[in-house]
């Protein structure tokens, strides 16, 4: 109830715990922009691939990481709209590493109760990334331990424009009254839909912008940056961002 009474009377350690962290409420949905993977890789004198690759190990800990904390939903950039930019070099490893990864990890994610669902413009992925993702939803809908969201060729405003359209699409043929449109409405036409807002945003790489991310979901998240690159970003940084949300008083612009 009163966590951010941790400001006031707990000093802020220098090392935080997993016990530390069970004292308060947690977050009930992070999110995490998992940034610097590239920087890494050239800070080790590798290839960006071995970065991205790196990352996704990464990924695989930090998923074990938010079922052990209990952790109802996590969201993670994989990939925006804009990273089609990329040399295709890159683009086309970044692909074959996503279908890879939910290849050798599927059966995991299964058993540890994992279900998975794609956010963003999949039917522009390549085929064998669209049959993967399908498949790995279809074959992990039931599960309800941990929601993981993947944002793969995810845009904030482009799902804002989605929405929009089907809206608009509702309202035209009647089955949506202009005057029922509100906040709670709009959110059912997001990608997110019946996914509570992210409590908490961690930015990994030391950039300090939502880079058009969950633009509408996080009006009241908590934002935490850190210079830790992701493939280096572990247990004890994620503590660290969590410890700090139950320090900050979330007021949602209230008093
Ligand atoms: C940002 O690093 C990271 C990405 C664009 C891709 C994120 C992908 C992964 C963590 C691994 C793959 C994920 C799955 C689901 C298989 P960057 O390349 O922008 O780093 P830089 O800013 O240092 O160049």
């Amino acid at each position: 109830m009163f966590h951010h009474i941790k400001n006031f009377f707990v000093k802020k350690p220098t090392i935080v715990t997993k016990e530390d962290i069970l004292k308060d409420p947690l977050p009930q949905h992070i999110a995490i922009i998992m940034d610097g993977n590239g920087r890494w890789a050239s800070s080790k004198g590798f290839p960006r691939i071995a970065g991205h690759r790196a990352g996704a190990e990464n990924l695989r800990k930090i998923i074990e990481l938010c079922g052990d904390l209990k952790i109802h939903y996590f969201t993670v950039y994989a990939f925006s709209t804009e990273n089609w930019k990329r040399p295709k070099e890159e683009v086309d490893a970044l692909m074959s590493l996503l279908v890879e990864y939910i290849e050798t990890e599927l059966d995991v994610l299964k058993k540890n109760g994992v279900k998975i669902k794609i956010i963003g413009n999949v039917e522009e992925l390549p085929n064998k990334a669209q049959l993967q993702i399908r498949k790995a939803e279809k074959e992990t809908s039931i599960n309800s331990k941990l929601f993981l969201q993947i944002a793969l060729n995810y845009g904030g405003r482009r799902e804002i424009i989605d929405a929009v359209k089907g809206i608009v699409r509702d309202t035209a043929s009647g089955q949506l009254q202009l005057d029922d449109i509100d906040d709670n409405t709009f959110s059912k036409y997001l990608y997110t839909v019946d996914v509570p807002d992210p409590d908490l945003l961690i930015r990994t790489a030391g950039e300090k912008r939502i880079s058009n991310f969950l633009l509408w979901q996080c009006a009241y998240t908590e934002f935490w940056v850190t210079s830790v690159y992701w493939p280096e970003f572990s247990s004890k940084h994620f503590y660290m961002a969590i410890d700090e949300f139950q320090r900050r008083h979330r007021r949602f612009g209230g008093l």
